[in-house]
Formats: C-alpha cells, sequence, structure tokens
C-alpha cells in the first residue's frame, strides 16, 4: 500500500500529526502498538503551552479543551515556608496556561481521526521502518503489511522502534537524575487553585489538578521507588508544602524516573523524528507534550517543501534545547539534589531572585507559558 506519511506511534504526536497533514490534504497512516483503550487511559501530563491550546483550537479541537479545561493565569513558587505567586499572563503580555489531562487530548484527537474515516490502526506489531526505501513493515490482526510513503514520522515515543533504527548516525546527548517523581492522582478538591511548585529539605513537591474535583499531586523520590502508602503519601505532601493539603482517595499512583535526553540529527533519509522518540526532558515545567507539538507543527508545516525538510532538525532543535535548559533550570533550582549544603544555599539564592526580580520573573514565565511554535 502507498500513502504520503506513514506515522509511527498513536501518542500526542503522532495524532496531531495526522489531523495536521489531514487539514493539509496530505494522506497519512498512523500506526499504533496499543490498543485504543490503553491509550486514552495512559495518566501523563497535564498542562498545555499557550501555543499547545492555539494548536488545538487551529485543528479545530479545541471545544472540549476550551469547556473543561482549567485556564491558569499564575504559578507559585514555595520555600523557606512562604508562598510566591509568578503573575504569569501579567508577565507575557497575557499568555497562560491550560490544565487539561493529555490522554484527553489524546481522546479528542482519535476520535476526530476516526470521525474523519482516516486509517489508525491499533495493536499493531512487528513495526519494522527503512528509512532509506520509506517503507514500514508491520503485522496487523494476524496479517503482514507493507507501507510505502514519501516521509515516515517516527513518533513512538522513548521506547519506540524508529530511533534504533538510525542510531548509528545519532549523536546522543543525556543525563539521568538521582531521582523521580511519584505521582498520585486524587478524587479531592486541589489545595490551591493554582500550580505550586514547592523546594523543601526532604525534596520537592508539586500541587496539581485534573479538576475542580481531581488533585494530582507529585513528590520527588529514589528513582526506583516503590510508590508510598497512601497515609504516607499525604503526611509528606503535607510536611512539604507546610500546610494541610486536601485528602481524598488516591486511584492511581506511579513513579516516573527522570532525565534529559536529546539525539541529533532528529532524521535521516526519509525518516523524521519528532516528540518523546528525538528528546526527552525531566517533568519540572511540564514541556514534554508541548514540545512534541511543537515538533510535529513544524514537521506538518515542512512537508512538500526540501529545503524546509533539510532544515528540520536544525529548526526542531533550537526550540528543544530552549526547553531543555528550562526543565533542567527549574529542576536544578527545585528538587533536593544532594546532600550539599552549598547547593542548598544556591537554590534558595536563586528562588529569592527569581520571585523579587521583574527580569527573572518573566523569563521564568515567558519559558513557563511556552514560545511559539516554529512552522516552515
Ligand atoms: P508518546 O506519548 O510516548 O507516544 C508514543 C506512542 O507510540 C505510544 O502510544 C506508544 O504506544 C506508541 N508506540 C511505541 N512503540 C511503537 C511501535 N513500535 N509501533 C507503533 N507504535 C508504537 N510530560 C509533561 O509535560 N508533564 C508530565 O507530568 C509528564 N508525565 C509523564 C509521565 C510518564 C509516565 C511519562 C512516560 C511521560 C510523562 N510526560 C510528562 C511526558 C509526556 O507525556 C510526553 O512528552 C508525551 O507523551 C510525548 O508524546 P509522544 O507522542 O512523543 O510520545
Ligand atoms: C503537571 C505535570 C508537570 O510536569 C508539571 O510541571 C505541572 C503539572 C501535571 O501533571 O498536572
Amino acid at each position: 500500500m502507498r500513502t504520503q506519511v506513514a506515522i509511527v506511534g498513536g501518542g500526542p504526536a503522532g495524532l496531531m500529526l495526522g489531523r495536521l497533514l489531514d487539514l493539509r490534504g496530505i494522506e497519512s497512516v498512523i500506526l499504533e502498538a496499543r490498543d485504543r483503550e490503553y491509550v486514552q487511559q495512559r495518566v501523563r501530563a497535564g498542562v498545555l503551552e499557550q501555543a499547545t491550546m492555539d494548536l488545538m483550537d487551529e485543528v479545530g479541537l479545541g471545544e472540549r479543551m476550551h469547556a473543561e479545561g482549567l485556564v491558569h493565569e499564575g504559578v507559585e513558587l514555595r520555600f523557606d515556608g512562604e508562598g510566591h505567586r509568578i503573575a504569569l499572563s501579567d508577565l507575557t503580555g497575557g499568555r497562560a496556561i491550560t490544565i487539561y489531562g493529555q490522554q484527553e487530548v489524546v481522546k479528542d484527537l482519535i476520535e476526530a481521526r476516526i470521525g474523519s474515516k482516516l486509517p489508525l490502526h491499533f495493536e499493531v506489531s512487528d513495526v519494522k521502518v527503512d528509512p532509506e526505501q520509506g517503507t514500514v513493515t508491520y503485522t496487523h490482526q494476524g496479517d503482514q503489511h507493507r507501507l510505502e510513503a514519501d516521509l515516515i514520522a517516527g513518533c513512538d515515543g522513548f521506547h519506540g522502534v524508529c530511533r534504533p533504527t538510525i542510531q548509528d548516525v545519532l549523536t546522543v546527548y543525556e543525563r539521568e537524575y538521582p531521582f523521580g517523581w511519584m505521582g498520585i492522582l486524587a478524587e479531592c478538591a486541589p489545595s490551591s487553585h493554582e500550580l505550586i511548585y514547592a523546594h523543601h529539605e526532604r525534596g520537592f513537591a508539586l500541587a496539581s489538578m485534573r479538576s475542580h474535583a481531581i488533585t494530582r499531586m507529585y513528590l520527588q523520590c529514589a528513582p526506583d521507588a516503590e510508590p508510598l502508602p497512601d497515609e504516607e503519601i499525604w503526611d509528606e505532601l503535607d510536611l512539604r508544602f507546610g500546610m494541610e493539603v486536601n485528602r481524598g482517595p488516591i486511584f492511581e499512583k506511579g513513579v516516573t524516573p527522570m532525565r534529559s535526553f536529546v539525539v541529533e540529527p532528529m532524521q535521516h533519509g526519509k525518516l523524521y523524528l519528532a516528540g518523546d522518540a528525538a528528546h526527552i526532558v525531566p517533568p519540572t515545567g511540564a514541556k514534554g507534550l508541548n514540545t512534541a507539538m511543537a515538533d510535529v507543527a513544524l514537521l506538518a508545516s515542512s512537508f512538500g517543501n526540501e529545503a524546509a525538510l533539510q532544515a528540520y532538525t536544525q529548526r526542531a532543535l533550537e526550540r528543544v534545547w530552549r526547553v531543555q535548559h528550562f526543565s533542567y533550570w527549574m529542576t536544578s533550582m527545585l528538587h533536593r539534589m544532594s546532600d550539599d549544603p552549598f547547593e542548598t544555599q544556591i537554590q534558595r539564592s536563586q528562588l529569592r531572585y527569581t520571585v523579587s526580580s521583574q527580569a527573572q520573573a518573566t523569563a521564568l514565565a515567558e519559558n513557563y507559558v511556552g514560545l511559539p511554535f516554529i512552522t516552515a
């Protein structure tokens, strides 16, 4: 079978790319290893940058996001027992973030794809890509298939098959952090109407939400930690936020390790990588999903333009490295990095400066609401 773009991976990057291409009249086939239920239930990110919101509107899928998402115009940094608000919108000419779960974005994109009767195959296996020939072979419902394409989009996440196919030509830039995040979802009202990023001697904590009735919280932990019993999690959150947080039944618990990772180039032959397949950030600052969206906005607009495709890596990486620095900076300012008291003093100075200098607060705000997406 022939198509213009073979998209490997039906996560946010692959699904959004399919939608953008469709709106430009370009054919694609999306291949996803998991089943629909699994992809729609996978709990991950929750913060949409301004440009991701704009992209959802641009592709005609912003309606539920506007109805159910929570727009935030500020965020709190908490340290030494005190909270300090960073006025995101005031500092960025009115830009904001929206709390809308990644799986909601994925649901909206899948529904639109299926509604448009365009090919999206779940539960494919044995996916193999040939970047030189532009072919993808895979098994679906027991049958083997071969897809020929002008371009293969590797949107199959960090553990996918596309990046390893071209590993011989890649330079890898990587950093692992000696901690992870223990995340919970609980049935209770958020303890604060804005997100709180807390620096504490026992480790970082983050208070977020999914709705007015669902709380999302994270605790810095060992990268290989087992989730703590519920009561211990709540007690630890109280300690790190320095307040009694609202409690309720916890219905989701998990530990995520943290790493920074970038490959260069993001393309070889007819294969173009986008999203987590090409780069990972530590979650502090909520950039993973948004950066995946930035990549596919650029890739979709480059299709059919040879010079733009040639420049894809360079243009994508410019934004990727900005995001890498921001995520690294937020991570190292807010987490317990080591037992070294010198490091703690440096962090406290950096935090005090960030909340007291308009220049530094603006730098945080403009990166947090996100830089504009680049298109060809
Ligand atoms: P993915 O979402 O990983 O999608 C890739 C898709 O490809 C998946 O559906 C996968 O099933 C599929 N696939 C894999 N291999 C194959 C194959 N061989 N063939 C076909 N399909 C394949 N970011 C934040 O900003 N904030 C957070 O709080 C946050 N929390 C996270 C928690 C976890 C546990 C993880 C793993 C990530 C988290 N992220 C977070 C990062 C964010 O979720 C990702 O950056 C985002 O999902 C990237 O989208 P993507 O489409 O590039 O990759
Ligand atoms: C969430 C995740 C993040 O990584 C972050 O920085 C803020 C919020 C969340 O899942 O709500």
